[in-house]
């Protein structure tokens, strides 16, 4: 029997919503397709939007959207995507496909996306290859109300009204594909550009995002905090309010990747383990921030993360297309629990990418459309979103089928809501064992409690003919002791528990 004590009494961080974010690249068929068909497509759309895709987000409450990249963000010039479609630029996508982009989803249609979403908007910012003007005229299009060339400009494309940008991304990783910049050269210019995103909202600040660092690379942390960091007494938070963090999952290292689909219970417990390092990779990122930062007022963004396999079988490999078994929705939920239990520090965390591209919650064909176990895992766990996390501890044991990828045979996090409705979310690396949970709820009395699971085989996915293998279960496994719950966690599985 294993144990997992749970204390109410002490609330430890508030899971800001943020933590459940996604990214759109306009990447293969991530944004084209994927999110946007058009007016005149014959598949059912809003302005343009997929109708299908927009619901099952707003079923998932997708709080924040990051766009429009990635690498593409720093080759973006966004005046390219205003104005009457037919006379909008087309260029060359260089870094996805070389395919052809007709700029046709720009900024009016992604603030389209977030108002029918009803999610904040997190836009990035091109410093590799755009001036400070072009970046300080965009923020002044998107969120200056009164009379200005730029406010000016917008109402004349047919938005009279601003819109709210709730996050803006100062470049994107700006030590590879976003200018090549060492840390020191990153910051300063970091600091020049992040000035001229004004706040032309008093009561809707811009939460500014600088470009942090790429997996384990604690020099460019270090040195972009020294950089930027140290004149900052002047101003509430310094020159940033958040620093980002890059971590992909991919089994067999960046050169061979993997499949997506076809791999051994070595592979499974190798892609858990390299996944479980995001936890090291915050600590340690974190203890350079606590250096500068120890109250912890600047969040840690993850606004990259996920896995990244060898592209589906003949497609193209710019598009980074790939299927989504339960190895995906372990890698999920591994993750979402690490950063339920970092949320002192890390304020969000963006799924890479929302549709059709890496580890996507949703994917589609022509008009076809179908969940992947990712999503399943987001909208089990969405109860988190803003709930105050809870102390608690799971006494787990370590598995694996080999001495190098050992992982704990479980991981879990508790939150608790706004209702007082307790939120348990539990994953079982395991690939043969249930375990029995014996959760003692300390001073708490429980008066109900219900469940829902996905728990499949390993290789388990959703196929456009059937898009129904993996789904949400009703979990009946569970009762009510004179202590709290006990209840079974069945092999390879995600579960969440809802305690009243
Ligand atoms: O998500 C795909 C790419 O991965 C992004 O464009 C880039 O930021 C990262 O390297």
């Amino acid at each position: 029997m294993t144990k997992l004590v749970i204390n109410p009494n002490v609330k430890k961080s508030k899971i800001h919503k943020e933590i459940y974010g996604h990214f759109s690249e306009h990447l293969g068929r991530c944004i084209y397709e994927g999110l946007y068909v058009g007016e005149y497509s014959p598949i059912p759309n809003v302005n343009g939007m997929r109708t299908d895709v927009v619901e099952a987000l707003k079923e998932m409450k997708i709080p924040v959207l990051r766009w429009p990249g990635g690498c593409f963000a720093d080759e973006y010039h966004w005046m390219d995507g205003i104005g009457p479609k037919e006379d909008r630029k087309k260029m060359i996508n260089t870094h996805w496909g070389g395919v052809v982009e007709d700029n046709s989803f720009g900024t009016h249609e992604f603030f389209e996306l977030c108002r029918q979403l009803g999610c904040e908007a997190y836009v990035n910012g091109n410093v590799g290859s755009g001036t400070v003007r072009e970046m300080s005229e965009w923020v002044e299009y998107m969120t200056f109300d009164g009379v200005s060339p730029m406010a000016d400009l917008r109402k004349k494309n047919g938005h009279e009204d601003s819109w709210d940008v709730a996050f803006f991304g100062v470049g994107n990783e700006n030590w590879g594909c976003g200018g090549n910049m060492t840390p020191e050269f990153y910051g300063n210019e970091y600091r020049r550009y992040q000035t001229y995103v004004r706040d032309y909202k008093a009561d809707k600040k811009i939460y500014k995002i600088a470009c942090g660092a790429n997996v384990d690379d604690y020099e460019w942390t270090e040195r972009v905090l020294h950089t930027c960091f140290r004149h900052s007494q002047s101003s509430q938070h310094g020159f940033m309010d958040g620093l980002s963090l890059h971590y992909y999952t991919h089994p067999e290292g960046w050169e061979i990747k993997g499949s997506a689909t076809d791999f051994d219970d070595k592979v499974w417990y190798k892609t858990l383990s390299k996944t479980l390092y995001m936890e090291e990779l915050i600590n340690r990122h974190g203890a350079i921030m606590d250096k500068y930062d120890p109250e912890k007022k600047i969040g840690m963004i993850v606004d990259e993360w996920g896995t990244w396999f060898t592209v589906e079988p003949g497609t193209n490999p710019g598009f980074l297309y790939q299927q989504n078994t339960m190895r995906d929705a372990l890698v999920a939920g591994i993750n979402l629990n690490i950063f339920n239990k970092h949320s002192d520090r890390v304020h969000m965390a963006n799924l890479a990418q929302l549709v059709n591209v890496l580890q996507s919650v949703i994917l589609t064909e022509g008009e076809k459309m179908l969940l992947t176990p990712t999503y399943h895992v987001f909208n089990m766990y969405k109860y988190h979103q803003d709930a105050e996390l809870l102390e608690s501890h799971l006494d787990t044991k370590t598995i694996g089928v080999d001495d190098a990828h050992q992982v704990p045979n479980m991981t879990e996090s508790v939150s608790v809501d706004t209702e007082g409705v307790m939120h348990i979310t539990i994953t079982n690396l395991s690939l043969d064992e249930a375990y029995d949970v014996d959760a003692l709820i300390l001073e708490r009395p429980v008066t109900e409690v219900k469940g829902e699971i996905l728990a499949e085989e390993m290789h388990a996915m959703n196929t456009f003919e059937e898009p129904e293998n993996v789904k949400v279960k009703e979990f009946k496994n569970v009762k009510i002791t004179d202590k709290g719950i006990a209840f079974t966690v069945p092999a390879c599985s995600v579960l969440h528990l809802a305690v009243k």
